[in-house]
């Protein structure tokens, strides 16, 4: 019994051991990650020294925030840490990547549209209360086992791409308080599950679930109401300048006429 154990335990001391190499991409990935973030509280001070270089060599991480499954990053998760700077592209190189929670920091810049086309096991990504700008990637339906998108409170623009709709296993979606504008894609707006509040404080969106807008844009009513006014406005206004170009020249003439009366000698 205790002789299998210890075989047992060789073999997956063998089985550990290679994947304990340290795996380029993610060092890839974690470098310039580290590069983009400022980091002014230093809570990423143990993301240098001999511990970084091999992130996941261990059976854990000793990186704060991350977590590690079969040797690679699996989980990022450095919400709340006052992080500033921006996002790298780099980020696709952590191709193990299935949770990605920066939420709560002052990032800046846009989301690298690269790195979400190259995440395929990018479960959840919480980007939300940043200050994020730029569109939303269509890339980001490229990752298939999308379950939460939280975008929530940042400055991001433009129109949301119609292929998140295809996204199927998303449970929870949510853009408010963005900069969004144009039309909710329908895939998306009419799923149950995602009601106005995952949409609101964004001022150029519309459609379903949102609430018709109110006293934005203009209706076609109001377009021909606007149109017929001014036409009618115009013109009230060029009839009275005649009548009033009339009368001052009727009245200049008088008093033309009345001089020159005055001039004629009497005879
Ligand atoms: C990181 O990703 C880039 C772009 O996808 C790729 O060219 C590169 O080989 C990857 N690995 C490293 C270690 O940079
Ligand atoms: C790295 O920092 C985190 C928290 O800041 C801490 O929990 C962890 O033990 C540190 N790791 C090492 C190797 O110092
Ligand atoms: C964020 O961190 C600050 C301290 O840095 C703390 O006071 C606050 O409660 C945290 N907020 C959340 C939601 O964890
Ligand atoms: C994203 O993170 C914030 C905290 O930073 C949290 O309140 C929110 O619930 C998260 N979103 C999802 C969908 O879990
Ligand atoms: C949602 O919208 C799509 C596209 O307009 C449509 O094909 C689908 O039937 C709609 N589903 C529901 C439940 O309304
Ligand atoms: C919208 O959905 C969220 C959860 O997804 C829920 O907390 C909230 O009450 C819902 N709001 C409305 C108006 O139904």
């Amino acid at each position: 019994m205790g002789v299998y154990t210890l075989l047992l335990l060789a073999l997956l001391t063998c089985a550990i051991l290679p994947q304990s190499t340290p795996d380029p991409d993610d060092e890839a990935c974690l470098t310039h990650l580290r590069g983009s973030l400022v980091d002014p509280n230093s809570n990423l001070k143990n993301w240098t020294g001999p511990n970084f270089k091999a992130p996941c060599s261990g059976l854990i991480s000793y990186l704060h925030g991350a977590t590690c499954n079969n040797g690679r990053i699996y989980k990022l998760s450095l919400s709340n840490l006052s992080l500033q700077g921006s996002l790298s592209p780099f980020l696709s190189n952590c191709t193990n990547l299935q949770s990605l929670d920066l939420s709560s920091n002052s990032l800046t810049g846009p989301i690298p549209p690269a790195a979400a086309a190259l995440l395929p096991n990018l479960a959840v990504l919480n980007l939300s209360s940043n200050r994020l700008s730029g569109p939303i990637p269509p890339q980001l339906s490229l990752c298939a086992y999308l379950n939460v998108i939280d975008l929530h409170n940042n400055l991001l623009s433009g129109e949301i791409p119609q292929q998140l709709g295809l996204l199927a296993r998303l449970s929870a979606f949510d853009v408010s308080n963005n900069r969004l504008s144009g039309p909710i894609p329908s895939l998306l707006g009419n799923r149950t599950r995602f009601n106005a509040s995952s949409y609101e404080g964004n001022k150029g969106l519309y459609g379903y679930p949102l609430p018709p807008m109110k006293n934005k844009g203009v209706t076609i009513l109001e377009i021909v109401g606007i149109g017929l006014g001014s036409g009618l406005l115009s013109l009230v206004l060029s009839f009275g300048a005649v009548c009033v170009w009339l009368r001052v020249s009727e009245h200049k003439m008088g008093v033309e006429e009345g001089k020159i009366g005055n001039l004629m000698p009497d005879y």
